[in-house]
């Protein structure tokens, strides 16, 4: 543990959960559980529950679930000391200094080493760009016109004339060649052992959320292949979940964030004071990132290239962002290659004209559309009519499909009534509704005996947090070490432990663990899904068959490993009395 466990748990119970995620995501209200969106995952209805006297959350979407340690967690991308430390300053709670053991160091997980040796490397390109080794890594990055503040806030830097001096570097902070491999910032060679594959180049740090260096871009000064060089994938690095500027333009409050194509765009916007650019990580635009946008604004822009691929690429968007139930509208760059170029050109008056003109991005797309068709040719008309009623089908909501069939049907002089009837047209011949989208299923073997032993456990686990009164009822019949598998004991045994002494605060659990992969099945087994079930006698049922599901399974858990063990023979033949003896007993609610 890296802080004792009082001071753990003092400092969750001071962060009210509801409180906490209200700061994250729009919350209403119904009875014990408040409802929303689930940051998560993608979905337009909530089904993101927060309940307030668990003290947990729940997806019944995509079946996250924990407590306010790993709701931060898995949204700042902290791990847990991390979560410690900042939900204390949240909650004003005064934390000793941590002493790092060697033991501690070494349990310290691989991804906060990574962060570590990302962070001693912009150090030192940072470094090199500002001596005078770094002259011509400086003066390329004047030549495009970034001020020294500029240069300053996004941290860029300069890899000198080889690979050698940055592994020389990293060695003598500490890190061992393994980890610097794992980092990407350097690759084994027969002749010259490990170098940097990054040199000769401008480089540019590449932050999460919360300012910490994942990983790397470098540029060539001038031409030269490739252009980009990028840190590969690492267990901190994950380019489909990251963007470039995400950590200034989260807290940018420009009421939207403006997607652009490439790292300098980013930098130009933000250095004309438009704080909200973002772009991705040298890859095509994802869903997640979609995801991870829409956790900030509803309003999304796009500052794509003028050019065919940039098109190309802001079609593309436009499809993820509706996905993830944003609206984007397109920024017109024209005459101007991109941001970059636009900014030098017209500064920052003549690009927020721009953004005031942004263009819706369905009306984008017919446009662009209009563009594969000759208006003179009748044929090549209607089928240009017939793709504006299939995208209008794209509309799942009624109002809204309505509203856009109105205004297409106006800009591009279509009769409305003859656009509706091509819409119904195509609609009942594929069917309007889309399916909803589902959350994958879980990976895990779902009717194996195993997994069916554990749902039992789970839902006796997760009945008596929703109702901790049924306790006393049961608690004559069940004991932790009724539960085979030993986190559920260990999260059994803490339960039962603080409802004996007349407590209840299943969150604390929790935090009991400090791996997020045990977190997270902790918490997953407070929330399994109860049936619903309506009766009185229906509820005694079922709480009477769970109850015999988990005594049943000791006793043959403890069957099939007796071997020569007295111990376990005793254990046994006082299984099968205690579980005839429930067999019979009737427990009333
Ligand atoms: P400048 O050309 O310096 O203005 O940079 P830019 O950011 O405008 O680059 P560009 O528009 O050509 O490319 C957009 C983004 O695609 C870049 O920021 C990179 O993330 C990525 N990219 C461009 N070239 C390469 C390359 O050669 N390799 C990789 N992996 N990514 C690239
Ligand atoms: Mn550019």
């Amino acid at each position: 543990m890296y802080y004792p466990e009082e001071l753990v748990e003092e400092v969750r119970s001071k962060n009210d959960i509801v409180e906490v995620v209200s700061g994250y995501v729009k919350l209403q209200r119904k009875g014990n559980n408040h409802w929303g969106c689930c940051p998560f995952h993608n979905e337009k209805t909530p089904s993101f529950s927060v309940n307030g006297p668990k003290q947990m959350y729940h997806c019944f979407g995509c079946g996250v679930s924990g407590n306010v340690y790993t709701f931060v967690m898995k949204y700042e991308n902290y791990s847990f000391p991390e979560a410690v430390r900042f939900l204390a300053g949240r909650a004003g709670v005064q934390l000793p200094e941590l002493e790092y053991t060697d033991e501690m160091r070494r349990k310290e997980s691989k991804r906060a080493r990574l962060l570590e040796v990302n962070k001693a490397a912009a150090k030192f390109f940072y470094y090199q760009l500002r001596t005078p080794r770094g002259t011509l890594g400086y003066q390329y990055l004047q030549k495009r016109q970034l001020s020294d503040e500029t240069m300053h806030k996004f941290g860029l830097g300069y890899a000198g004339k080889n690979g050698e001096d940055l592994v020389r570097y990293l060695r003598e902070k500490g890190f061992e060649d393994e980890l610097i491999k794992e980092s990407g910032l350097a690759s084994f060679s027969e002749k010259r052992g490990l170098v940097s594959p990054f040199w000769n180049r401008v480089m540019f740090p590449i932050q999460d959320g919360n300012h910490r260096v994942i990983g790397f871009g470098g540029r060539v000064m001038g031409d030269g292949e490739p252009k980009y060089l990028n840190s590969p994938e690492t267990p901190i690095f994950d380019k489909r979940r990251n963007l470039y500027g995400l950590n200034f333009a989260r807290t940018a409050r420009s009421g939207n964030i403006i997607l652009c194509e490439g790292y300098m765009d980013v930098i130009a916007m933000h250095q004309a004071g438009f704080h909200q650019a973002v772009a991705s990580l040298g890859t095509a635009f994802t869903l997640e990132q979609a995801g991870l946008l829409r956790r900030y604004t509803e309003n999304v822009l796009l500052a794509y290239d003028s050019d065919g691929a940039g098109v190309k690429a802001a079609l593309r968007g436009i499809g993820i962002l509706r996905e993830a139930g944003l609206t984007g509208r397109v920024i017109n760059m024209k005459p101007y290659k991109d941001p970059d170029e636009f900014m030098k050109a017209c500064g920052r008056e003549a690009f927020q004209e721009r953004i005031d003109q942004a263009e819706n991005s369905f009306f984008f797309e017919i446009r662009i559309l209009e563009g594969q068709y000759d208006m003179r040719d009748p044929e090549q008309k209607t089928r240009f009519h017939r793709e504006i009623a299939r995208k209008l089908c794209d509309f799942t909501e009624d109002v809204e499909r309505e509203n856009y069939l109105q205004a297409v049907a106006d800009k591009y002089f279509i009769g409305a009534e003859n656009l509706r009837r091509l819409v119904v047209s195509y609609a009942s011949r594929t069917g309007l509704a889309r399916p909803v989208e589902r959350p994958k299923p879980g990976t895990r073997q779902k009717n194996s005996p195993q997994e069916s032993a554990r749902r039992s456990q789970r839902l006796l686990v997760t009945w008596i947090t929703d109702e901790p009164a049924i306790y006393g009822k049961i608690r004559q019949y069940i004991s932790p070490e009724d539960f085979t598998e030993e986190m559920y004991r260990k999260v059994a045994g803490r339960l039962f432990e603080q409802l004996e002494q007349g407590q209840f605060r299943p969150a604390d659990i929790i935090s009991m663990f400090e791996d997020e992969e045990e977190q997270k099945q902790a918490a997953e087994i407070f929330n399994t899904s109860l049936p619903k079930l309506q009766t009185g006698q229906e509820r005694e049922k079922a709480l009477h068959d769970i109850l015999m599901a988990v005594k049943k399974n000791r006793y043959e858990y403890d069957t099939a490993n007796m071997g020569t063990d007295m111990g376990a023979l005793n254990r046994v033949i006082e299984g099968k009395r205690a579980l005839e003896e429930l067999a019979k007993t009737h427990i009333s609610l």
